[in-house]
């Protein structure tokens, strides 16, 4: 059974209240919810963490070599500052998607740049919280083709 690391960064804990014309009245709790339902559907098994901290992002993502054959990120505010993260991804070497709710590329300049995508198989943004689902389907055929 292939084994899914999903990770979500710093604000993501307060979807449902935060800016809600933009992401929507969805809780992260639900999403999670949709994803480890989508997860059994799929037959992967998903571990889903959440950090409002760049160090533990990055902890996370080194500590996922003993147990991710993927991982699926939205790394919110850091995707556009973090070379950290990046760093993180190139190290553990395994197939990563990154996941927007919203379409960056509609918002800010500075939104519009992910440091992150470059080490990505691919990025999925724009779709909410389908977007998660998305890119858990996705890995697991890319996974399932290796
Ligand atoms: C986000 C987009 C980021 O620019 C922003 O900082 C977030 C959420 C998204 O899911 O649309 O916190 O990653």
């Amino acid at each position: 059974m292939k084994h899914i690391l999903v990770i979500n960064g710093p604000n993501l804990n307060l979807l449902g209240t935060r800016e809600v014309d933009i992401y929507g009245k969805i809780t992260l709790a639900k999403i999670n919810e949709m994803v480890k339902e989508k997860a059994r559907e799929l037959n992967c098994q998903v571990r889903i963490k959440q950090s409002n901290s760049e160090g533990e992002i990055v902890s996370f993502i080194s500590e996922a070599r003993n147990w991710a054959d993927a991982l699926i990120i939205n790394p919110a505010a850091y995707t556009h500052t973090s070379i950290a993260i990046r760093d993180a991804i190139l190290a553990v070497g395994i197939p990563v998607i990154e996941v927007h709710l919203s379409n960056i590329y509609k918002r800010e300049s500075f939104r519009q740049k992910s440091l992150i995508v470059g080490v990505c198989l691919g990025q999925i943004t724009g779709f909410g919280p389908e977007g998660y689902i998305l890119a858990l389907e996705a890995v697991v055929n890319v996974l399932e083709e290796r």
